[in-house]
This record gives C-alpha cells, sequence and structure tokens, in this order.
C-alpha cells in the first residue's frame, strides 16, 4: 500500500502522509495541507475526523469491538474489578497484586474531603441537579490543592492528583445525592471497596443501619468498569482540549462531567427511564412512541438508541441487559418498565427505519433499569456514568500531556457578514 494519499484542489495535487494504527486504521494526515494549498478540511460534528493518536481504547463500530489496552471488555466486565480496570487505563498494564492492593489502599486514604466542602454544598438550593453539584465540587478542589494548577508537574505531582480525584469522587457524587435528598451527608469508610463505600455514603441513614448488598455492589462494580472509557467521544474530547490548555486535572475533568451531562451523551441513561415511563404511563403503545421516532417533524428520539460509532451492535449494551436480567432476579426486583424496554427494542430491531440507519440499543438503554433496581434514583443516573469514566478521562488526558500534544483549536469556514463600516447608534 502506497503510503501517501492524493488530494486536487484547483487543478494542484498534494501528497498527504498516510498514518495506520495498531488495528490497521488508515488516516490521512492533514496537518500541514493547510500551509501547502490553503485549504482546511470541514467535519461538522468530528464524524471523521481523528484528534490524536492513543493507545488507550480500541473500539470497532462494525464488529462491535471495545477493547481496554487490547483485553476485550467481556472479559474485563466478567472477571476483573474497576480499580483494576481504572490501573490498567491509567497506566497501561493490569497491575500485579501488590501494585493494585497499594493503588486501592492509596485510593482508600484519599476519600475524605475537606470539611469546608460541606460549605459549598449548604449554598446550593436543594433541587440542583447533581451533575451541576459533582462538576462544581470537582472544580473547587483547585481551591484545596493550588499546586495542582501548575502545569508542568512531576509524575509523582500528577499520581498524587488521580488518586485524590479518584477517592473522592464517590464522596462527591453521593454527597450530591444527600444535598437532593435533604439528608445529612455520610462520611466515607475505608473499611469498606470502592463501590461499598460509595453504596453506604449514599444510602446510609444515622437513624437505621446499614449493610452493602454484595449482589448490588458487584453489579455496580460491572457497571463502572462496562462505562470506563469509550475514546474519543464528546466528554473525553472535552477533557482533552480543555487539558491540551494546561488547565489542571480538576478542571479538565470538571469539563468532562459537564460534556457528559447533555442527554445526547451520558444524559441518555436518565432520558431512557423517563421515556420507558412516559411509554408506561400512556398506555404501554410502543408503536405510538416507535411511530414518533421516525417522524421528522416530531422532535422525539428513541432514547437509548443509535450511536455515532457503533453500526451493528454496542458491546456494552448485550453485557447490560443480561446483567440487568440477572440483577433484577437476584434481588428479586420486578420492574414493569423491563418489559416496555424489550418491547421497544424488539419492534425496533426487525423496523426497517432502524434496521436502516443501523440503530441499535446502546450501553445507556438498559442502564438506567440496572441503577433502578439498585436504588439509584434516576437524576443519579449521568452521575454513575461520570463515576465509571473517570479513569478513562484521567488516562486520555495524562496520555495527551505526557504526549504534549499541542492545544486544541480546530478551524473554521466563515460564513457571516463580510467587512462593513460600523454605523454610530444614532444612525441606526
Ligand atoms: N431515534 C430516532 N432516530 C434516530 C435516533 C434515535 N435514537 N438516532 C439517530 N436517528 C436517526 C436520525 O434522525 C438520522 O436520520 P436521517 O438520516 O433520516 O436524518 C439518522 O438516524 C442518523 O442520526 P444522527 O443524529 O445523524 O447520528 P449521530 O451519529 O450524529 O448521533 C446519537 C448519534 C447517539 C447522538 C443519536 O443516535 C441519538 O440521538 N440517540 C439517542 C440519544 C442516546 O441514546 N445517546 C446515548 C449515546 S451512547 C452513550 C454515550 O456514549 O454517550
Amino acid at each position: 500500500m502506497s503510503n501517501t494519499a492524493q488530494i486536487t484542489v484547483d487543478g494542484n495535487t498534494y501528497d498527504l502522509p498516510l498514518t495506520e494504527g495498531s488495528e490497521q486504521e488508515k488516516a490521512i494526515d492533514i496537518g500541514a495541507f493547510r500551509a501547502q494549498s490553503g485549504v482546511i478540511t470541514l467535519d461538522r460534528g468530528f464524524k471523521n475526523t481523528g484528534s490524536c493518536e492513543s493507545g488507550i481504547t480500541f473500539l470497532d463500530g462494525e464488529k462491535g469491538i471495545l477493547r481496554y489496552r487490547g483485553y476485550p471488555i467481556e472479559q474485563l466486565a466478567d472477571d476483573s474489578t474497576f480499580l483494576e480496570v481504572a490501573h490498567l487505563l491509567i497506566y497501561g498494564e493490569l497491575p500485579g497484586k501488590d501494585v493494585l492492593t497499594n493503588f486501592e489502599s492509596d485510593i482508600s486514604r484519599h476519600t475524605l474531603v475537606n470539611e469546608d466542602i460541606k460549605k459549598i454544598l449548604d449554598g446550593f438550593p436543594s433541587n440542583a441537579h447533581p451533575m451541576g453539584v459533582l462538576s462544581s465540587l470537582i472544580t473547587a478542589q483547585t481551591a484545596f490543592y493550588p499546586l495542582s494548577l501548575e502545569p508542568n508537574r512531576s509524575q509523582e505531582e500528577n499520581d498524587l492528583s488521580i488518586i485524590r480525584l479518584i477517592a473522592k469522587m464517590p464522596t462527591f457524587a453521593a454527597w450530591a445525592f444527600k444535598k437532593k435528598m435533604g439528608h445529612p451527608v455520610v462520611y466515607p469508610s475505608n473499611k469498606l471497596n470502592y463501590c461499598g463505600n460509595f453504596l453506604q455514603m449514599m444510602f446510609a441513614l444515622p437513624s437505621e443501619d446499614y449493610e452493602v448488598d454484595p449482589i448490588v455492589e458487584k453489579a455496580l462494580d460491572k457497571l463502572l468498569i462496562l462505562h470506563a472509557d469509550h475514546e474519543q467521544n464528546c466528554s473525553t474530547s472535552t477533557v482533552r482540549i480543555v487539558g491540551s490548555s494546561q488547565a489542571s486535572l480538576w478542571a479538565s475533568i470538571s469539563a468532562g462531567v459537564n460534556a457528559l451531562w447533555g442527554p445526547l451523551h451520558g444524559g441518555a441513561n436518565q432520558a431512557v427511564i423517563e421515556m420507558l415511563e412516559n411509554i408506561k404511563a400512556d398506555g404501554g403503545d410502543t408503536k405510538k412512541w416507535m411511530g414518533k421516532a421516525k417522524d421528522k417533524d416530531d422532535p422525539f428520539r428513541l432514547m437509548g438508541f443509535g450511536h455515532r460509532v457503533y453500526k451493528n451492535f454496542d458491546p456494552r449494551a448485550k453485557i447490560i441487559k443480561k446483567a440487568a436480567d440477572d440483577v433484577l432476579d437476584a434481588l428479586g426486583v420486578v420492574d414493569p418498565i423491563l418489559d416496555v424496554a424489550k418491547g421497544l427494542e424488539e419492534e425496533a430491531l426487525s423496523d426497517q427505519y432502524f434496521v436502516d440507519r443501523k440503530l441499535y440499543p446502546n450501553v445507556d438503554f438498559y442502564s438506567g433499569i440496572i441503577y433502578r433496581a439498585l436504588g439509584i434514583p434516576t437524576e443519579m443516573f449521568t452521575v454513575m456514568f461520570a463515576l465509571g469514566r473517570l479513569p478513562g478521562w484521567i488516562a486520555q488526558w495524562k496520555e495527551m500531556r505526557e504526549k504534549g500534544e499541542p492545544i486544541g483549536r480546530p478551524r473554521q469556514v466563515y460564513t457571516g457578514a463580510n467587512e462593513r463600516d460600523y454605523v454610530s447608534l444614532s444612525k441606526r
């Protein structure tokens, strides 16, 4: 294969280097193209633009493949733990026993947050969405760790920020929920593992004993693994682009949380449950709602369906669908919206509109049903996604900084007014 591509513009042909990844993905490197030709490439929504070379996650949307650092998601979801996966994503290799034990205990030692965080929390109204609270509390850490603002920190110093962030994220997430409930916050317990600690901070009350249910803990751990990274999606690209200005890890991750919040991205898990509840309350007529989703004059979309890169199936959705059945069975939960979800899926999979557009259930279609069964309220679903995605964001931020990537700065095709003279207010 030739290692160049040719582009002809206005009769002039330019040779552009081709680059190939370790899974034989090919790309035309257009970095120098504008300097040669004066022309830029336009790709709305970056549908066909690689923003970086990355060794973290491999995804083949046509074949439904997802691997973290080469390991298939199916194997990791079945056999590993979330913190093991976090280590794998961030540092590149599966940790040995001692390394993992140290990583886990380092994280346990940093779960507590400064007491002044409670004052910040107090300032929010009780109806604040937990995603807004979460991103604010993450950014607020820059005030408690001002040295983390220094862009050229040693690896050791960055590692400490990473540990602090992974350790404190469940505390922020659970406290955002307690705020919503108007309940006193629960302090972290370093005797519990990562998910167990999060669950007790979410659900323990001063008036009752709380014991972590191992089924719930295991199911949550699996969900976090499934969300842990997904290469250059909207929130991850946001983390990288914010980090490329040498903004701190806290600021970059907080930006990622905000990008994740939207209903077309991580907010879809909340939107799916709200949609399924609406369909059920409306009599459960799935055909009617399918019709709405297909009607171009109706803004309704089937939430939890479709994906920018998966055009066959989302491997995470396959695992989650099975996990939803297992978890509901194990917990003895009967959730009528599971039937609505399965009915919708069945219809969509045989509907020409969805088949033609290659729209399949994505990771968010069934995850909300599991979160519900675990007792996690709807408004917390996207926070759960953020908790899971954290190691991926960190790994991508770290990779970008270690490679010394340039500041992210797309170009544009200007379509506004041509030069015109200012007209003073009195003459307008
Ligand atoms: N319901 C109905 N029609 C849809 C849907 C849907 N969920 N998704 C895409 N389409 C149609 C869309 O109208 C378009 O039709 P046409 O070609 O006739 O104009 C075609 O399919 C292609 O859609 P698109 O919006 O150009 O595709 P995209 O790659 O820009 O968007 C998406 C991907 C995920 C934003 C979109 O499929 C969607 O809005 N899905 C619902 C929201 C959702 O579940 N998001 C979670 C994504 S997975 C979690 C994550 O990683 O963020």
